[in-house]
């Protein structure tokens, strides 16, 4: 089973704490030890942030933004790297093609951004893309798509199951709403879209969530399944990888 596990900045290193890096390393070889092909994509988070609002009152541009963005992702995947230790390819891809290639050779490839004008979302849905992947898991701070924004509208609804086509028409209508944050860009929903892969958005800042949804499909978080699939996956019926 092919997987590709975009973690978000926020949810790997909110603060620079080694054990909840280690963590999620953990998690991960133990998706590794269980027969999956992974490619792990990693955000910038609040980190990302503060160095994009100093550069931009210093007056870069947005594409320097982007590429200051980018270096805080590519650090960040580094620490996963680092606590992955040597099933990890040594440095974060920088094309689709070098992680396909590290995936290929049996490596856990860790990635970062890649080009500006788009964030982590899009690169992990394309990365799935990219390798044909069985599954991509969304691990963020917020525990699935809900209807508003959970942390600003009270009665936020969360959705259990949608269609791809179904997420890129609920993100576009979240991202009209000035401010308020989709758990996945609408880039991402349109290469989930595209691609079929089958999606699940969770909360990942309890890593072992991660492991429960692809081994098992157990999550509290947003099945986006491709039309025409059915509910459950083969392997998670079968109990096999
Ligand atoms: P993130 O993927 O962490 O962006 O990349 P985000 O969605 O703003 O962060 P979360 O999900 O809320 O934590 C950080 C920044 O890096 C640049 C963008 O500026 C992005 O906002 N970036 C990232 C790119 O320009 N291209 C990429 O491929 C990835």
């Amino acid at each position: 089973m092919k997987v590709v596990v975009s973690i978000g900045g926020s949810v790997l290193a909110p603060d620079l704490q080694s054990q909840r890096v280690r963590e999620h390393a953990a998690v991960i070889e133990s998706l590794a030890s269980e027969g999956c092909t992974i490619g792990a994509v990693v955000g910038g988070g609040g980190v990302a942030r503060d160095y994009i609002g100093t550069a931009r009152n210093l007056g870069a541009n947005e594409i320097e933004l982007d590429d200051i963005g980018i270096d805080v992702t590519r650090l960040n995947a580094r620490l996963l790297i680092a606590a992955l230790g040597e099933q990890a390819a040594p440095s974060p891809p920088e094309t689709y093609e070098e992680a396909g290639t590290a995936m290929h050779r049996g490596d856990i490839a860790v990635m970062g951004g890649v080009m500006p004008g788009q964030t982590t979302d899009a690169v992990s849905a394309a990365l799935a893309e990219y390798v044909n992947a069985d599954l991509l898991v969304y691990a963020t701070s917020v525990p699935g798509v809900f209807s508003d924004d959970p942390n600003e509208v009270d009665d936020a609804t969360k959705y259990t199951e949608l269609t791809a086509g179904e997420l890129v028409d609920v993100i576009a209508d979240l991202e009209m709403v000035a401010g308020s944050s989709a758990p996945v860009d609408l880039l991402a929903a349109k290469l989930i879209e595209r691609s079929g892969v089958r999606t699940i958005v969770l909360d990942g800042t309890e890593p072992q969530r991660i492991a429960d949804a692809v081994l098992r499909g157990e999550h509290d978080g947003t099945d986006v399944v491709p039309a025409g699939a059915d509910d459950e996956m083969t392997y998670w019926v079968d109990d096999e990888l």
